[in-house]
C-alpha cells in the first residue's frame, strides 16, 4: 500500500544524529520542508519533498498512492514517549488531595500509599483486567499523536506480578498499533514485607527476577528508583551491573526528589538515559555530557507535585541530549497529553520550540535505541507520521493545552483520521 501525504505548509523531518559536542545546535537543526510531500510505501518513508519533485523521482508510487491532503496543516514524526509506568492497577486521586491539603508524597509512599497502594492494586488486578485498561490509555496516547510508548513495571516487586505486567505489555505490543517498548523496574520501591531487609530484596531481584526477564526476553531495559529512602546508589549499581551483564541496557530514576549523585551514576555505569534529574548536581550533568547519557526529563512530575522544574536548559547548553517524556503513572504524573507535557517543557524547562519538537521525537527514540528507526521521516524510517492541525510548528505551543492531532498514521496505515 502507497500513500502520498500531500502539500503540507510545514513537513517536519528532523535527522538521525542527534549525540555529540554539537548537540544544541542539532536539537534546533529540525529541517523544515515547506509545502512538503511525504511518500510512503508499506511500513517506510520512501521520501519527503515538494510534490512535483516526487512525481518526478517516483511516477509509478505517487500514481498508485492513496492521497491524503494535507494543506493548510503540518506533518511531523509520531510522538515517542519514552517513560511511562503504562500497565497499573487502580487510580489515586485520593492522594492527590491529600497533597493539595499539605502531604508530601514521600510521606504518602512511607505511610502505605504511593507506589506501595498501586503496587497492591495491580497485584489485585487480573491479566485481563490490566490488559483492558492499558488497551484504553494506548487507545488515548494514539488520540495524541505518539505513536511509541515505553513501559515499566515496578508496580508488582513480586515475580509473579512484576511478570504478569511485562506479559501485558508485550501481549499489547502484538495486539495494538502502539509500539510498546517494556523496561523491567522491579527496583521501584521496596516492598513492606522487607522494610529493614532492603539488600535481601536487591538480591532477589539480581539472583532472581532478572535472570527471569532476561530469559524470557520480557525486557529491553532495567531500571531503578534511586532515591533516598528507596534504593541507594550502591545498591542501584549493584541491580543496574547484574542487569547489564544479562544484557539488559540500563535507567536511573535519578535526583528525583532528593539530590542523592544519580546522574553522576548514571554516567557511571554508561545508562542509556538518567530520568527525572530535577535536583541533579551540575557536576551530575557535566558527567552525563561527558558520558552522551540522554537526559529523559518529564516535566508533568514537577508540575503535579508542585517541585522544581529540571534544569533542561542547562543540560542542553552544556551539551546533554535532553529528550521529554509524560512519566504517565497513577500518582506522579497521571496525564497521556504528551503535547501538554511538551508545552510544560517549553514554558517551565526554557526549550524553545524547535528543541521540544527533537526531544519528544529523534533524542526520545535514541533513548529508547530506536534512532535508527523512529524519531525522523528519513528515506527507509518507518512510516510513523502525524498530521497536526495547526498553519506552522510554532503554534503547536503557542495554542496550548489543545491537542491538534489530525490525522495517524503508524507503519504507513492510517489509524486515527
Ligand atoms: O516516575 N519515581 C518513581 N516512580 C514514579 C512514580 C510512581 C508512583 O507514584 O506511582 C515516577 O515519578
Ligand atoms: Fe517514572
Amino acid at each position: 500500500m502507497t500513500l502520498l501525504i500531500k502539500n503540507a505548509n510545514e513537513v517536519i523531518t528532523l535527522k538521525s544524529a542527534l549525540q555529540g559536542p554539537r548537540i544544541k545546535e542539532q536539537m534546533r537543526e529540525i529541517a523544515v520542508v515547506e509545502k512538503g510531500s511525504v511518500l510512503v510505501a508499506g511500513s517506510q518513508v520512501v521520501a519527503v519533498g515538494a510534490y512535483e519533485q516526487l512525481v518526478i523521482d517516483f511516477p509509478h508510487l505517487v500514481e498508485e498512492a492513496e492521497v491524503i491532503d494535507a494543506s493548510g496543516k503540518i506533518v511531523m514524526p509520531g510522538l515517542v514517549d519514552c517513560h511511562t509506568h503504562l500497565v497499573h492497577g487502580g487510580t489515586r486521586e485520593q492522594e492527590f488531595n491529600m497533597r493539595l491539603n499539605g502531604s508530601t508524597y514521600m510521606d504518602i509512599m512511607n505511610a502505605g500509599g504511593g507506589i506501595h497502594a498501586t503496587t497492591k492494586r495491580t497485584r489485585e488486578t487480573s491479566f485481563e483486567a490490566l490488559y483492558e485498561k492499558t488497551m484504553h490509555h494506548l487507545d488515548v496516547f494514539l488520540k495524541h499523536g505518539v505513536t511509541t510508548v515505553e513501559a515499566k513495571s515496578g508496580y508488582g516487586l513480586d515475580w509473579e506480578t512484576e511478570k504478569k505486567q511485562l506479559e501485558v505489555a508485550k501481549k499489547l505490543q502484538d495486539t495494538h498499533v502502539v509500539d510498546v517498548i517494556s523496561t523491567f523496574m522491579g527496583a521501584h520501591a521496596v516492598p513492606r514485607d522487607f522494610k529493614g531487609r532492603e539488600d535481601e530484596f536487591v538480591d532477589v531481584i539480581i539472583n532472581d527476577m532478572l535472570p527471569k526477564v532476561s530469559a524470557l526476553e520480557l525486557a529491553e531495559f532495567n531500571d531503578v528508583f534511586c532515591e533516598k529512602g528507596v534504593f541507594t546508589p550502591a545498591q542501584s549499581r549493584r541491580i543496574l551491573e547484574a542487569g547489564k551483564a544479562l544484557g539488559l541496557t540500563p535507567k536511573i530514576h535519578a535526583d528525583e526528589i532528593e539530590p542523592y549523585n544519580g546522574a553522576e551514576l548514571a554516567a557511571d555505569v554508561g545508562a542509556i538515559s538518567a530520568e527525572h534529574l530535577l535536583v541533579a548536581s551540575d557536576e551530575g550533568i557535566q558527567n552525563m555530557a561527558e558520558a552522551g547519557t540522554i537526559a529523559v526529563l518529564l516535566p508533568g512530575t514537577a508540575f503535579f507535585l508542585r517541585a522544581p522544574f529540571a534544569r533542561g536548559r542547562l543540560m542542553i547548553d552544556e551539551g546533554v541530549p535532553v529528550a521529554i517524556s509524560t512519566d504517565f503513572n497513577p500518582g506522579s504524573s497521571p496525564t497521556m497529553s504528551l503535547p501538554f507535557i511538551m508545552n510544560l517543557a517549553c514554558m517551565h524547562m526554557g526549550l524553545t520550540l524547535e528543541e521540544v519538537i527533537t526531544a519528544t521525537t529523534i533524542n526520545a527514540a535514541h533513548a529508547l535505541n530506536r534512532g535508527h528507526q523512529i524519531g525522523t521521516l528519513e528515506a527507509g524510517k518507518q512510516a510513523d507520521v502525524i498530521i497536526l492541525d495547526v498553519a506552522n510548528y510554532k503554534q503547536l505551543q503557542y495554542f496550548y493545552g489543545m491537542n491538534h492531532t489530525d490525522t495517524v498514521i503508524k507503519k504507513g496505515q492510517v489509524v486515527v483520521r
